[in-house]
């Protein structure tokens, strides 16, 4: 697509999309010159983006395998993006069988492009909604066709609550949609991460990064530990914590991450509700 320019019917090619910003960095090609714009941009401030994105999705491969050991077989993944290698329900699938999985996003690509990819799976599927409405997400026929609020859920929130901005208020919904779920559910988040003082180049970076996002694409928060460590207020949390996303139990054939900018601003918690 990146050469034919080509939008899904929905799809307005003239104005840049997170998702489609994203999938660039990951090196995908459902993205279209005004988004490449943005990504490069962005890339002049901080070159190793693409790093950080597959960290963050090697985060998520990790986090949906944990969570399957814990016996989590229902997923609910908001803001799940385009597809891409290592979807949330592949991987589930390899570890459950039994595995559901929804993906909720508020992009019409997403749309077009998952269900294209999920058309034969019946194992998931995917809802256009917007986080910022979580009681439109949790009374969704579809959410509730596929999953089962009385079993535990794992939520995935991953790279989403900081495209909301203060006022739109991620803790509230974040709690809202904790809220809903039983206790033994699980919830996962990775979030752009602003470390202050103790890593102050990477802190000043991470403000040119999330000024540019702002005037681009209208969003972008790059928040502190206590800020995001909020979102998951009162649930017991696994370990290591809130570390950065390549931090987060890495598999043992890992190699150690280049400790470069964004490794200090892209960070990542798993916690259980009690
Ligand atoms: C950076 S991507 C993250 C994709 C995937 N979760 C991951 O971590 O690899 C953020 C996604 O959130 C979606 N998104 C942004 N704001 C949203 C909103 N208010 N409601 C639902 N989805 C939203 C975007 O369309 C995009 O697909």
């Amino acid at each position: 697509m990146a050469n034919e320019e080509v939008a899904p019917s929905g799809v307005d090619m003239s104005v840049p999309s997170i998702a489609r910003v994203y999938d660039f960095m990951l090196g995908g090609k459902d993205n279209f010159a005004v988004d490449r714009a943005v990504a490069e941009h962005a890339l002049r401030i901080t070159p190793d983006g693409p790093q950080a994105g597959q960290a963050n999705r090697a985060f998520l491969r990790r986090a949906v395998r944990f969570l399957t050991e814990q016996g989590i077989g229902q997923f609910l993944d908001l803001g799940s993006g385009l597809p891409t290698q290592g979807n949330v329900h592949q991987v589930a699938l390899r570890h459950d069988p039994q595995a559901r999985v929804v993906y909720v996003d508020n992009d019409p690509i997403v749309l077009a492009h998952g269900r294209a990819l999920l058309a034969d799976a019946g194992t998931a599927t995917v809802v256009q909604a917007d986080i910022r409405s979580p009681e439109a997400i949790l009374e969704h026929p579809e959410v509730r066709r596929f999953l089962d609020f009385d079993r535990p859920v794992g939520l995935l929130l991953f790279a989403i609550l900081h495209h909301l901005t203060d006022d739109e208020n991620p803790k509230a919904v974040a709690a809202r949609l904790i809220d809903a779920l039983p206790s033994g559910s699980y919830v996962a988040i990775s979030h752009f991460r602003d470390p202050g003082d103790r890593h102050p180049d990477a802190s000043r970076k991470a403000r040119e990064v999330e000024r540019i996002f702002n005037e681009s694409l209208g969003t972008g928060r790059w928040r502190t530990d206590e800020e995001i460590l909020s979102f998951v207020e009162g649930l017991e949390v696994a370990e290591p914590g809130l570390v950065p996303v390549a931090a987060w139990r890495p598999d043992p054939d890992e190699t150690a991450p280049e400790q470069s900018d964004t490794y200090h601003t892209f960070v990542g918690v798993v916690a259980r509700k009690l």
